[in-house]
């Protein structure tokens, strides 16, 4: 466990040094907020077991992702892919893989943006690759999730149907909220620079695919706040990740949720992912 510790301190330092470098040198923060949890013993013998993962290190290392967890809440969802391009462009950090449940949301209405990083920590006599989960989130996004995580765990996985649809609901909401957040954070911006603006109006994607959420609770958990169903927003052409093959920028790993990431058009919109998730 004390490689994850570590783990979670050198990704937390990368992000901390990005957020004072923002607050310093430029006029908003993308990083709103910054968490971290390293899985209990008893939440990771238990995923051990759910996923009939052998009980050695080796396997565990291997097999189990978000030992250590370090959670980002921004603003907008822009913030979101300009951080996850800060961190993927910085050398000493591997990504094994990319899960994007903001252009592809879970069914139940979960989005966020998961990294699966490798880090180095040097040890006294080796240097060790600690793998790390980076999530990446709005507020609004985190609201929900946090919420729908209480709500989850206080009817033990049989939630009434009527509240999931409620949740569902909350999730449109509150994917509508960031929408519009963003285009007024957006207009306000032109106009200060005197350019006036550009309405982006990108579709949505429907929701799809299963969801699974663990127990450990966060450092810092986030305050309350909500999420949605698909992100439209105009975003930053992303750096490529150093992985396989043409459309995809994952590498596939021992988990069901990892899948190719969304590609792009030439001006630097999400072309509608094929996977039917
Ligand atoms: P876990 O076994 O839950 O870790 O799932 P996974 O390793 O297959 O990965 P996945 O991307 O599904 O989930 C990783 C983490 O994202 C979870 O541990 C939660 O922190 C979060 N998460 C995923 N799905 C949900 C969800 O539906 N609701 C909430 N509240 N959190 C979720
Ligand atoms: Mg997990």
């Amino acid at each position: 466990m004390l490689g994850y510790k570590s783990g979670i301190a050198e990704v937390m330092t990368k992000i901390t040094i990005l957020r004072d470098e923002f607050e310093h040198m430029h006029d908003t923060n993308p990083i709103e907020h910054i968490g971290s949890r390293l899985k209990s013993p008893e939440s990771l013998m238990a995923k051990v077991r759910r996923k009939g993962c052998p009980p050695t290190l080796e396997a565990i290392r291997e097999q189990i992702w978000d030992i250590a967890g370090v959670r980002i809440t921004c603003s907008f969802v822009s913030d979101i892919y300009r951080i996850r391009d800060l961190l993927v462009s910085q050398r000493d950090l591997t990504v094994l893989a990319e899960r994007d449940y903001i252009a592809d949301p879970k069914p139940n209405g979960y989005q966020s943006l998961h990294l699966i990083v490798q880090v180095p920590v040097f040890l006294s006599d080796r240097v060790e690759a600690v793998t790390v989960e980076i999530q990446i989130r709005t507020i609004a996004m985190d609201f929900w999730a946090s919420l729908e995580h209480k709500i989850y765990y206080k009817y033990d996985g049989a939630v009434p149907a009527r509240l999931l649809t409620e949740l569902k609901e909350a999730a449109l909401a509150a994917a509508r909220l960031d929408t519009t957040m963003e285009q007024l954070h957006d207009e306000v911006r032109a106009l200060a620079a005197g350019t006036g603006h550009a309405r982006h109006t990108s579709p949505r994607r429907p929701p799809t695919s299963c969801c699974r959420r663990s127990r450990t609770s966060w450092t810092s958990p986030a305050p309350n706040h909500p999420n949605a169903d698909l992100t439209p927003h105009r975003r930053r052409r992303r750096r490529p990740l150093p992985t396989v093959g043409a459309a995809a920028t994952v590498r596939p790993g021992p988990g069901d949720h990892t899948r190719p990431v969304a590609r792009r058009d030439a001006g630097g919109r999400r072309e509608p992912c094929s996977d039917p998730r």
